[in-house]
């Protein structure tokens, strides 16, 4: 089977594991710090925050912000519902924000026509690692004082303009789950250039304390959201390669591409010249005439894996009772969650994995009956 990620490790992640376990530090140390260095230098900004996953990253951030109860977050309704449950777990409302059809982002007017007095924040999201239209954005946000906060779970590696995923906004917020081309097992961090937002940040992951001398003090209410040194070694092993694992993943996604042309009814994510796509994911849209499910199970018995793209937040029933929506409210988030599919595409495929993926999908879109 033709998997849609596959982790893979060398000597050199065992090695430094083993370091970590003959060192007796297993919880947050050493060599998570070096990790939030090296995110933190990769993408251009001055800190890194770790954390267990992105939803503990996202979750931070928000609460470092002060948002809570009688707050409003606006967040791109396409996307992992991680996004929303960050925001309704800090006891915020939640305005969803309808997608373009062509790149799967938020739309910008989308979110401009949702800001009021009580926004306080703006969740944008690089869906499938695509950074979203922050040319668009970060002036949009600048100018109505609102904190734009980067959903970049899927994007290290990603950019736009030459600037990296993760350096827009006041913090972006990274994924390190095994379908991430760079995983810790499981593992987020909050990268940022805020001086005092990162500090606050530190605080708040470690029970809300603040080192004095030899003991803490408790200055806050806080949460643990450290990640192990454990994980971070995994983490840390894989930062020098991957520029190059975004650059295979982009030679990989090129090829497919330029075969999908071939095939009738099925659009590739689009990706502007501004950007750099680091392909978390390849997804593409299917026409109408095409049953996507239906192509998910024709492709699974050629072996090869795929899934469906994302959620449309709004028509999930947690959301839809959150927010008060009823699933096609935000058309376009609805059409991509019934339309997009996504196929196998990691830096351990070879051209000739790519080619076989690319027939598959031609040989399932030709034996599907016409809807
Ligand atoms: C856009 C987006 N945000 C958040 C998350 C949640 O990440 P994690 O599993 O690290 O909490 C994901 C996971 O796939 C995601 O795709």
């Amino acid at each position: 089977m033709l998997r849609l990620a596959e982790p893979r490790f060398g000597p050199e992640a065992l090695e430094a594991i083993g370091q970590v376990l003959a060192s007796g530090h297993l919880t947050q140390g050493p060599v998570v710090a070096e990790f939030e260095a090296a995110v933190a230098a990769f993408c251009g900004v001055r800190h890194g925050v770790a954390t267990t996953s992105a939803t503990t990253a996202l979750e931070l951030v928000l609460a470092a912000l002060d948002i809570g109860p009688g707050d409003e977050v606006i967040a791109a309704d396409f996307t992992y519902p991680a996004t929303g449950n960050a925001v309704l777990q800090r006891g915020a409302a939640l305005r969803l924000a309808d997608a373009d059809a062509s790149t799967y982002c938020v739309a910008p007017d989308a979110i401009e026509a949702l800001l009021s007095p009580r926004t306080k924040a703006v969740l944008a999201v690089d869906v499938f690692g695509l950074p979203a239209d922050y040319a668009a954005i970060e002036p949009l946000l600048e100018h109505h004082g609102v904190p734009l906060v980067c959903d970049a779970a899927c994007s290290l590696g990603g950019a736009l303009d030459q600037r990296r995923c993760g350096s827009f906004g006041r913090a972006g917020c990274f994924s390190f789950h095994p379908r991430k081309s760079l995983t810790t097992g499981e593992g987020g961090m909050v990268v940022t250039d805020d001086d005092a937002l990162a500090e606050r940040m530190r605080e708040l992951r470690n029970h809300g304390t603040r080192r004095e001398g030899w003991r803490s003090t408790f200055v806050e209410p806080g949460f643990n959201y450290r990640m192990s040194d454990l994980n971070a070694a995994l983490g840390l092993v894989q930062v020098p390669a991957h520029e190059s694992t975004v650059r295979t993943r982009n030679a990989l996604a090129a090829r497919l591409s330029a075969q999908l042309e071939r095939v009738d009814g099925i659009r590739p994510q689009h990706v502007p010249v501004a950007a750099l796509h680091p392909y978390q994911a390849y997804v593409v849209t299917c026409d109408p005439a095409l049953e996507r499910d239906a192509l998910i199970a024709a492709l699974r018995e050629q072996g090869v894996e795929s899934t469906l793209g994302t959620y449309a937040m709004h028509a999930e029933p947690a959301f839809a009772r959150a927010c008060g929506t009823a699933p096609g409210d935000l058309p376009v988030s609805d059409a991509l969650a019934r339309s997009t599919l996504a196929l196998p595409l990691h830096q351990g495929l070879t051209e000739a994995d790519i080619d076989t993926v690319a027939r598959a999908l031609d040989a399932a879109v030709r034996q599907l009956p016409a809807r």
